[in-house]
């Protein structure tokens, strides 16, 4: 079967979000408030402290805290890293700019048929399925050489210049952060080199407007993320995503300056199960907007996709191994369904 990449046209969610206080049908999400949401319980997500892991004294205990956090909850944030803060500032300073920008600016970036890039909605894919409350930029930012810069935005003026350095430093924290969790996994440094660094990244800015229904809709679809791991900056002060644990919703309430990480399905394949994708959605709010940047890390494009020789010992291989581009083909002509896709995966 040919897969198309891509997604089917469908209406500009701010725009619509503006027009009118209706929220049209195609909208109106009969799960959003099928599972129960964990109540505030005073239980957040794990908090890693980057800074201990450079300190000889405090790195065993962090990094066994990490190991914990992989298996336990598949999802951590991560405060006192490696990315500056003058780096962080400036991109949601120029991404908030870009997203207030007129409509027919942004839409210069429209996604074209055929390519997930631009500024548009991901994984539509029938004409009757229901939608997300959200418009994304999404684009490819790694390998440099790789970009396909008619895709990136030229106002702000400094925007291209505020990604590039973001990128490159949310890659290098990533990379070091993939190197302890390989570690962990106790893997031979050949199999680190080869598929836990980062070869590909790409990044999602969402744009999640006030919605009078709120809690009708869903900001974005429960999903796993079909990558090694994704770092979240959440660009405002408004929360909404929710991860599942125990058949719940529980909230994520990022630390300011934090990134919130988690594991995503190549991982959970690359170790046969040992680290597992969580699945996670965004609600929105009735009367702020949202915004958030997504940054999804994979290994090298030509890199095979399946579980480690030395994690399937004893146990048996639980997924089937794929090539990196047929993985991403499959993935992105799928209609978001929790981890269905992963599922497809299984042996
Ligand atoms: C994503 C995602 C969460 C958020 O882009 O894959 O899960 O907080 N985003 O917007
Ligand atoms: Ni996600």
């Amino acid at each position: 079967m040919e897969l198309t990449m891509g997604s089917l046209p469908v209406a500009n969610v701010q725009a619509l979000a503006a027009a009118s206080r209706d929220v049209p049908e195609r909208y109106i999400r009969p799960e959003a408030g099928a599972h129960p949401v964990v109540a505030d319980c005073g239980v957040d997500i794990p908090v890693i402290d980057f800074s201990r892991f450079l300190d000889p004294n405090s790195s065993r205990d962090e990094s066994s805290k990490l190991h914990l956090a992989c298996q336990n909850w598949g999802f951590f944030q991560v405060i006192n890293h490696t990315v500056p803060k003058e780096v962080i500032e400036k991109m949601k300073l120029d991404v908030r700019e870009f997203f207030q920008l007129p409509l027919e600016e942004k839409m210069q970036l429209a996604q074209v048929t055929g390519d997930v890039q631009g500024y548009g909605q991901l994984f539509v894919v029938s004409k009757d399925q229901k939608l997300d409350w959200a418009d994304v930029l999404y684009l490819n930012t790694q390998p440099a050489p790789e970009r396909c810069l008619r895709f990136w935005p030229t106002q702000p003026l400094t925007f291209r210049a505020a990604l590039d350095n973001y990128s490159a430093e949310v890659k290098n924290l990533a990379d070091r952060l993939l190197e302890i969790m390989a570690k962990n996994l106790e893997l031979n440094p050949d199999v680190v080199t080869d598929k836990f660094k980062v070869g590909i990244q790409s990044l999602r800015f969402n744009y999640y407007p006030p919605c009078p229904q709120a809690d009708k809709v869903l900001g974005f679809s429960q999903h796993s993320d079909a990558d090694l791991i994704t770092l979240v900056l959440q660009v405002n002060q408004v929360q909404g995503l929710q991860i599942k644990r125990s058949g719940e919703w529980f909230p994520v309430k990022p630390l300011p300056g934090a990134f919130i990480v988690n594991v995503g399905d190549i991982f959970e394949i690359l170790s046969n199960g040992r680290y597992k994708s969580i699945e996670h959605r965004v609600v929105v709010n009735t009367e702020r907007e949202r915004l958030s940047i997504a940054t999804f890390h994979s290994p090298k494009s030509n890199a095979m996709i399946g579980p480690l020789q030395e994690l399937v010992r004893g146990s048996g291989a639980r997924y089937k191994t794929v090539n990196h581009e047929d993985f991403m083909k499959l993935f992105f002509s799928s209609k978001l369904d929790g981890k269905s896709f992963l599922d497809r995966m299984r042996c």
